[in-house]
């Protein structure tokens, strides 16, 4: 059985690691990588398949950015000749960016098997281009997996079939866990100057928090009254980077460190050891319920509500008043508990490979 794998974008490549690895040590499933070139930059793709051991791609379409439109119409155009060529039994599609969607499209079009991983989540915020992405993807897939049960749940309230979904857990988990021994050796904190849960770590880059001038301006104000009572470590994707440039909108490096984009294993030794993670990203609410460090989430909203459920995640929105009184509370508050949620325990991708040859 021929499967090709789709990775595109920086999130992908932590959900796309373990499975490219146990499907390497199943006799009988030849496995190949497709890259669509999504990201591209050294610090956003190829630092990931060196720290995580990813393979080479077999092809990279090599898309690079554009509109929604531009980019989707350019991933389906480069990857249709290469489902002709290879014609693959089934296409493996990870998360929600519009590698996703695109590939899937094609995928589906084609009559070839698709098989969606992080399925199921919704939040229900029609205006987040992933949210079209996860609700089109898992409408086309044969095979949905989750990684939580709100994800089975929504998947039944839309009327999929039964057989198609299965919860299987959370394939980033499984990339945290087999990393995390390594990501402690990491020097990040020595080399800026940090010590253990003596700092914030914050990352932007949703379009809601980064692309409106009064809601970007409002949330670099609540960082940096937090900066003045600890350094607050800024990674900054390179959209919000432009977006803070053609704004105007000035940071004081006293109270917000930006950096450039970190890889893999120094970014979860900096937020392992961080005192409380504020974001906007889907991947870090999860990471941070692992590592046990508070999180505040600059959203009304998240796909992921099992973060919240177990204590580690609060969505506080994007308004400064909320994010200060949500940061203070935790301040005043420290040492809150959390679970784990279940079958996050590093053996997603494993259930995903034996089901896929079970169902294919
Ligand atoms: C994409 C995903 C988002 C995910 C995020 C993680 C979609 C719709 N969005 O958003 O779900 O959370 O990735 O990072 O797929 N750029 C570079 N170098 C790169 C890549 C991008 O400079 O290597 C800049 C370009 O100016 C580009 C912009 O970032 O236009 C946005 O990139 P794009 O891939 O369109 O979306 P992200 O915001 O990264």
């Amino acid at each position: 059985m021929k499967i090709i794998n789709v990775a595109g974008a920086r999130p992908n490549f932590m959900k796309i690691a373990p499975l490219m690895d146990s499907f390497r040590s199943q006799a009988g499933i030849e496995s190949m990588l497709v890259h669509t070139g999504q990201h591209y930059d050294e610090k956003m793709s190829d630092l990931f398949f060196r720290e995580l051991g990813i393979p080479e791609p077999d092809v990279n379409l090599g898309v690079g950015s554009g509109s929604h439109a531009v980019q989707t119409a350019a991933i389906m155009q480069a990857f249709e000749p290469v489902l002709l060529e290879h014609k693959p039994h089934a296409v493996l599609v990870v998360g929600d960016v519009n590698s996703t969607i695109a590939c899937g499209l094609v995928t589906a079009k084609l009559g070839i098997k698709l098989i969606h991983v992080e399925a199921g989540l919704r939040s229900f915020d029609r205006s987040m281009p992933e949210e079209i992405n996860r609700v089109l993807t898992d409408a086309i897939g044969d095979l949905l997996f989750c990684s939580e049960q709100s994800g089975v749940d929504n998947l039944r309230q839309e009327g999929v079939a039964e057989d198609k979904i299965h919860l299987v857990g959370n394939v980033m988990i499984d990339t945290l866990l087999r990393h995390r021994g390594k990501a402690e050796t990491s020097r990040i904190l020595h080399s800026l100057g940090l010590s253990n849960g003596a700092y914030a770590v914050t990352t932007l880059h949703r379009p809601s928090n980064v692309d409106d001038v009064a809601t970007l301006r409002g949330v670099m104000g609540a960082l940096e009254e937090i900066g003045r009572e600890m350094p607050v470590i800024f990674p900054i994707h390179p959209r919000t980077r432009q977006r803070l440039a053609s704004f105007g909108i000035q940071t004081n490096h006293a109270q917000i460190r930006l950096i450039d984009p970190l890889g893999y294993l120094d970014f979860l030794k900096l937020i392992s050891a961080a005192r409380v993670v504020l974001t906007d990203s889907g991947g870090i609410q999860e990471e941070t319920t692992i590592l046990k460090v508070p999180c505040l989430t600059l959203r009304n909203n998240t796909e992921r509500p099992v973060t919240v459920a177990v204590g580690s995640n609060q969505l506080v929105g994007s308004e400064p008043a909320s994010i200060l009184k949500a940061y203070r509370h935790l301040q005043n508050h420290p040492g809150r508990s959390s679970a784990t949620p279940p079958l996050w325990d590093g053996h997603a991708a494993e259930r995903i490979v034996r089901i896929i040859q079970e169902k294919l």
